[in-house]
């Protein structure tokens, strides 16, 4: 019987899944250079921290979590989000306590959010991200904000925007959402089910909505904007005009709440302006968060991160053709022209394999020419064809398969040749790109 996919999970395979390596290492060689130290954190954690952190009022704690009784009776969640689990993790170790703030880790792994699938939008999919705690300072918030934008664009997607807004925190955020509950009140009759609850729990969280009915109410709802004290404002224009300096391409947008409780302070989202795209939402998004240490049972240390999904960067990645065709291919594939010369290659094929290189071999001898061709296919970049004349006097044929040079080399030498074969062949294709 065939088994399918759960729905919404998907495989990467093959030159996917090869960018999506690419994809992480640029990523996390960025984050290394800015001095991010990397962190694992366990893929599902209590209830409890998403419902208090993510916040009651999230889509994502309401309709969205993977969350299961385990065998001892505990409310489990796969986690949807990397944040909440990385500040559990800094509260339980008490890393506030034994490091130099700001603490400056980042991460990367699979979460899981059941969510409707459509392009870019899955169960399970990839983040990378990165956590700044202990923040006392505009230019942390600067320095994130930047980082991801830099990560863009080093994958070479360069036609990105910073979608960027202020939530205000304590007697500011009390008022605007006053404000909001006055003015939904007396639309909420025709407004979407969602919406009539989150005028109950959070009327914030009606700004996400989108209901294209709701969103011409949205529209002419009150700004957070208006309702920001002096000194917030301030710390909003010291992001804006350094951000200016540094040249990311940025716009205010005053409908942008995010869909996690715990911002208060910037947030963002990194936007690819195209019309050729198809719509697959932001490629990423962050923002600050003043309480939520406090609120996991830490002390009173702010915070900023951002998390980029993988999927999504691959999507554009792919589109755009951004990335040449990656083959993983072996670097060098020995073809033995018999069974009996299989049996004599292959303890040596073996041992070169400890060599700083990839080493394949055909095990099933065929014709010359079907094995160059399997090996082409492979992605080879070389060729060993070990024929009984030159075996017999201990040599061996290299066949470059993109110059078609070929050259017989003695067996005992082959190690040495192959390493100068595959730095000529490396520099050579360094000076082409
Ligand atoms: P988020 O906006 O919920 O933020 O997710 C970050 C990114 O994950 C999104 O911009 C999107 O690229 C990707 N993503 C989200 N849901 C899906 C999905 N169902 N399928 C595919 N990709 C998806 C956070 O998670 C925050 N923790 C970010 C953050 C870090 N804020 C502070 N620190």
């Amino acid at each position: 019987m065939l088994i399918n996919p759960v729905k919404g999970t998907h495989d990467i395979i093959g030159e996917d899944a090869a960018k999506f390596k690419e994809i992480s290492f640029v990523c996390s060689l960025l984050a290394y250079q800015n001095c991010f130290e990397e962190i694992y954190v366990p893929i599902m954690e209590h209830t409890s921290l998403y419902s208090r952190s993510v916040g009651q009022s999230s889509d994502i704690v309401r309709k969205e979590m993977y969350s299961f009784e385990d065998k001892g009776g505990r409310s489990i969640t796969l986690r949807p989000e990397f944040t909440a689990g990385i500040i559990r993790s800094v509260v339980s170790n008490k890393l506030y306590a034994t490091r130099d703030l700001p603490l400056k880790l980042f991460y990367s792994g699979p979460c899981f959010r059941y969510d409707r699938p459509q392009a870019g939008r899955y169960r399970q999919f990839y983040q990378f991200g990165v956590e700044c705690i202990g923040n006392t300072s505009y230019y942390l918030d600067c320095e994130v904000i930047n980082l991801g934008y830099r990560m863009l664009n080093h994958l070479k997607i360069n036609n990105i925007i910073v979608e960027i807004n202020f939530l205000g925190d304590g007697d500011s955020k009390k008022k605007y959402i006053e404000e909001l509950r006055n003015y939904f009140s007396s639309k909420i009759e025709n407004m979407c089910e969602d919406c009539k609850q989150r005028l109950l729990i959070n009327p914030l969280r009606i700004l996400d909505c989108k209901n294209e009915n709701d969103q011409k109410i949205i529209d002419g709802a009150p700004k957070m904007s208006d309702f920001l004290s002096d000194e917030e404002q301030i710390y909003f224009k010291n992001i804006i005009s350094t951000l200016e300096e540094l040249d990311v391409k940025y716009c205010v947008s005053n409908r942008l709440v995010r869909g996690l409780d715990y911002y208060s302070g910037v947030v963002w989202e990194y936007h690819v302006v195209s019309s050729e795209n198809e719509d697959i939402g932001a490629l990423g998004g962050g923002g600050h968060y003043k309480n939520l240490v406090k609120e996991i049972g830490g002390p009173d240390l702010e915070g900023v991160g951002l998390s980029l999904g993988l999927e999504r960067l691959l999507h554009t990645i792919n589109t755009n053709k951004i990335f040449p065709s990656i083959r993983d291919g072996a670097d060098f594939t020995f073809l033995p022209m018999n069974e009996d010369l299989c049996e004599c290659i292959y303890p040596l094929c073996e041992k070169l394999k400890d060599l700083n290189m990839r080493v394949d071999m055909i095990y099933h001898p065929k014709s010359i020419g079907s094995m160059i061709k399997t090996a082409i296919k492979r992605g080879s970049k070389f060729v060993i064809i070990v024929g009984e004349e030159e075996y017999e006097k201990e040599q061996v044929v290299i066949k470059n398969l993109a110059t078609q040079e070929q050259t017989t080399v003695f067996i005992e030498d082959l190690d040495s040749v192959m390493t100068n074969l595959l730095y000529e062949n490396y520099m050579s294709v360094k000076k082409e790109s």
